[in-house]
Formats: C-alpha cells, structure tokens, sequence
C-alpha cells in the first residue's frame, strides 16, 4: 500500500498527523503500508513556488492511493488565480482523473444531538452522494473576465458536460446504490439548463443496464429543501460538480459536524485520493482543537475502496464508534456531559481504541 501524505495547509497537517498515527497501528499489525510525504496547496507555493509541484505530481501517480489534510490560507488570497491552493486541489483531481467523488453523510447515533436539526429529522440518516469531480463549470472553458462591445467588462465561465463524463459517473453511481438500498436520485437543474437535460437524458439511458434500481430525479433547489426538510428520502444522491460541492458541504451539517465526514475521489481503477470534507480552517490551525475523525475516516474508506479491505475499514469506524461512546468530543461536536479534548487527545483516543 503505497500511500502519498500531503497535509497540506491550516489544520491539515495536525489532522493529517493523526491519521497517520492510525496507519502506523495498522502496518505494525501487519499491513506494508509506505508512506512518502509531498507538499500540496499554500504548502506547495512556499515550498516550490506551485500549489501542486511536479514532484508532488509525480509522487501521486507513483501511488496507489492519496491522504490529503486541506488547502488554502489567508497569507494566499491575494495571489494570482494559478499559484492559489485550491488549483493544487482541482490540478490533482483533474490530473489523475479522480472523477467520482464520495461522499457520505451519516449521523453516529451518539451525536444526534450536535446537528442543528431535530433528531427526529437526522436520526438514522445515511445518506451518499456521488458528486462527478473532474468536469462542469469547474473546468469549463472559456472563462474569464472579458470586455463586451460596448465597453462593459463581464465575467464568464462555461458549464458543460459530455456524454462520456456523464455515463462513466452514473455507472459508478448506480453500481454504489446497487451495494446500497438500490435508490438513486440524480440532482440537476433541468428545467432551466441545457447541460442538465442532457445529464438527465444520459443518467436515464445508462439506468437501463440497472433495472434494480429505482432511479429518481430532481431539481437542484427542491434537493437543497429535501435535504433539511425530509434527509432520509435519500440512499444514493446523483450530481454533477458545483451542484455536489454545495449540496455536499449542506448535508454534512446533517450530521453535526463537516468534522466528521471523510470523502474518497477514485479514478476509473479505484485508485483514490481521500480527503476530509471541511476545508484548512486557518483560524483554528495549530491550536489543537480541529476534529481529526473525518481525516481518520477517510482512511477507512481508502481501505475500502482502494484496498478492498472492509475488514480493516470496518476496524476503523468501530473505533470511532467506540471513541465517541466513550464521551470524548472535540469543540466541533462538544455537547453538555461529554469529555472535550483536543485533536492529538483525540488521535490517541482512536489508536487506544483500535
Ligand atoms: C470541496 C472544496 C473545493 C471545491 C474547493 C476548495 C476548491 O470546496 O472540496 O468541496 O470546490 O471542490
Ligand atoms: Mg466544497
């Protein structure tokens, strides 16, 4: 198992650092994991003036599989659109072809009540969406600022899809549900966007090689209402990228906390990078007190996914589980009762568990 590390910005190192604690228990029972260190985003800049330097490059493709903690920083935001963090982030999604991005969102029955949500409404929730990652209007071109014939400047980006990204995302999509409880609600903006028509006219052609699956579809803004209205209508969720990136960061408040949720990205071969879903948070960084169980987690998936090993993923989340039965909370997810500790606590607590 040969895993590239890139921490990265903000908490990335510090919830980085615990997972990899998690990975150093697992090759003493046995796994040959190898890790190598690479630096990625804001990290990336300082160290080689690139927030996705070749060497990293080379060091991901070389990989079977990518930890990544998170990207971006303050000190970064004013640079030029290509040395910013994120295009570290959307270079190696792109450069390794990780199209099919994992997510999923369920509530641990001992923190029901972190979410800002009724119980009623969010316990039991388990839901996945698989939100395409390497096209739309995240790639689209032409974009850019441009100046029109009367003189009026405007900002432009293009959305589009082509029939092949379609397809190979929604196959994923209906073979996850198939492993799942076989419904799929793919996500679009039909009503008003050609490309979405277009989605949904190929999502619905590919559902014929699935007939186990019941296959829905349903517009982008009822979804967003769905989703806090209603969560556990949903099994498997269908959607393209900006539509997946917003609706993604709302379902995970279904859950308590963005803290929580891990994410894998695989290529056609299941090759991965897995990510927490929360961002570099630099105003919490090196305070230790960022939640590490979403990075943790994502390890677990890469067991799964990229690994096929259940058994070890399985581990994994049954010491997570333990943890959080044990009361120990970090801030994120800290309610009235329980035991707050802070990240490393929090590494430790998982390895004990394990
Ligand atoms: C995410 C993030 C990224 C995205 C940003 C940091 C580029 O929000 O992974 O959801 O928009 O994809
Ligand atoms: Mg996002």
């Amino acid at each position: 198992m040969k895993i590239a590390v890139l921490p990265g910005d903000g908490i990335g190192p510090e919830i980085v650092a615990q997972a990899v604690k998690v990975l150093d228990v697992l090759r003493g029972d046995g796994l040959k994991i190898e890790l190598e260190y690479a630096h990625i985003g804001g990290a990336g800049y300082d160290a080689a003036g690139d927030p996705f330097p070749a060497a990293t490059e080379k060091l991901a493709l070389a990989s079977d599989a990518v930890l990544l903690g998170a990207v971006g920083g303050y000190q970064y935001d004013t640079l030029p659109r290509p040395m910013r963090p994120e295009q570290g982030l959307l270079r190696i999604r792109k450069g390794l072809g990780l199209f099919a991005n994992l997510r999923p969102a369920m509530v641990y029955p001992e923190l029901v009540n972190a979410s800002t949500l009724r119980s009623d409404i969010v316990s039991g929730l388990d839901i996945m969406i698989l939100r395409e990652l390497t096209g739309d209007i995240y790639f689209g071109q032409p974009r850019g600022v441009r100046v029109l014939d009367d003189g009026e400047r405007q900002g432009f980006d293009t959305m589009h899809y082509n029939e092949s990204e379609v397809r190979r995302v929604a196959h994923v999509g209906f073979q996850i549900a198939m492993k799942r409880n076989k419904k799929m609600c793919s996500v679009d903006k039909a009503n008003v966007l050609d490309t979405s028509m277009f989605w949904r006219e190929i999502v619905t052609d590919v559902a014929q090689a699935y007939p186990e699956v019941a296959l829905s579809h349903m517009y982008v803004d009822n979804a967003a209402m769905q989703l806090v209205r209603a969560p556990k209508q949903f099994d498997v969720i269908l959607t393209g990228n900006i539509f997946g990136d917003i609706l993604s960061d709302e379902a995970s408040m279904l859950t308590g906390s963005i803290g929580m949720l891990p994410s894998a990205s695989l290529d056609s071969n299941n090759k991965g990078l897995y990510e927490p879903c929360h961002g570099s948070a630099p105003d919490i960084a090196g305070k230790d007190i960022a939640n590490p169980l979403a990075t943790i987690l994502s390890v677990a998936m890469m067991m799964q996914y990229t690994f096929e090993r259940a058994d070890v993923a399985q581990r994994i989340e049954a010491a997570v589980r333990k943890v959080l039965q044990q009361g120990l909370r970090t801030g994120d997810i800290y309610e009235d009762g329980k035991q707050k500790i802070g990240c490393a606590a929090m590494g430790d607590a998982v390895v004990a568990a394990l």
